[in-house]
């Protein structure tokens, strides 16, 4: 009996010992952690290497500005021109990295910034949205014919619409930004489309995002997505149509009341 109890207060000893050892151990660990954030050397190193991130971000920021501006200027002329302006309204993004990094992940792209400026096209995004499916077009002439915009890669998803429903011209366009000493081409992904193709998209999504539906009714869910999407183009159509009416008749009223 004796033994026994001494072999207990023995290992007792020992438990308590291994916690005081692991308590303390902790300890340091989170003193280790304060050091580390405090240290000015560690936290040097950590922003010397976010910088390049950084610097890039900013780049594509320059960009999109740059063909922002291209639609802004398009706009204030046709507003001083003619009596409408063919864009509703200009949205822009700079993907985020975390997406940016689960893309490149997805893809098996090495993790770089070379490699992420060379595969990734869609970094820098700017989403014009217009009235008319002509103006889709029209926009899309005016700003490739600027002679500082390249064209590396154009989808019509109007003529050829995804399986989805998904409309909408997409151009990848290369677009020089102006920095201090040197003239920097960088690419970003251009998006035209009318109010119905913004509107089917923004919903089709906020319905999709992170949505677990059911895969026996995946498909006829899919199947009404994609009827919606035709009304909304036989809508968009029949307003193409309805305009090119009225700019017609409007053109015989002036004509008529001409001296
Ligand atoms: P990525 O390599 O991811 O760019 O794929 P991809 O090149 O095959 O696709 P694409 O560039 O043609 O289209 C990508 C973008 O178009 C997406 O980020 C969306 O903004 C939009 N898009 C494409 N298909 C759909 C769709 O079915 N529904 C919605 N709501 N948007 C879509
Ligand atoms: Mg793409």
């Amino acid at each position: 009996m004796g033994n026994i109890q001494k072999i207990r207060e023995q290992l007792d000893g020992r438990i308590l010992e291994t916690m005081e050892d692991k308590i303390t151990e902790r300890v340091k660990d989170s003193r280790l952690m304060d050091n580390f954030l405090t240290n000015e050397k560690i936290l040097d190193r950590i922003s010397r290497h976010l910088e390049p991130i950084e610097q890039m971000n900013a780049y594509y920021r320059c960009a999109i500005m740059e063909i922002e501006t291209k639609f802004k200027v398009l706009s204030e002329q046709f507003s001083l021109k003619y009596d409408r302006n063919p864009i509703e309204t200009i949205k822009s993004r700079l993907k985020s990295q975390d997406s940016i990094l689960k893309k490149m992940n997805r893809k098996g792209i090495p993790v770089s910034l070379e490699a992420m400026e060379r595969e990734i096209d869609d970094i820098a995004g700017v989403r014009v949205i217009c009235s008319f499916v002509e103006d889709v077009y029209m926009l899309a002439d005016c700003l490739l014919q600027q002679d500082d915009i390249t064209l590396l890669e154009k989808k019509d998803y109007i003529k050829h619409p995804k399986d989805s429903g998904y409309r909408s011209l997409h151009l990848i366009v290369q677009v020089p930004i102006f920095l201090q000493n040197e003239k920097r081409p960088m690419k970003v992904e251009v998006q035209i489309r009318t109010l119905a193709m913004d509107l089917w998209a923004s919903q089709e999504h906020k319905l999709r995002y992170k949505k677990q539906i059911p895969e026996n009714e995946e498909e006829a869910i899919s199947q009404e997505l994609a009827e919606c999407a035709q009304i909304l183009a036989s809508v968009d159509n029949r307003m193409q149509n309805l305009r090119a009416k009225l700019s017609d008749s409007r053109f015989q009223e002036d004509e008529r009341r001409r001296p």
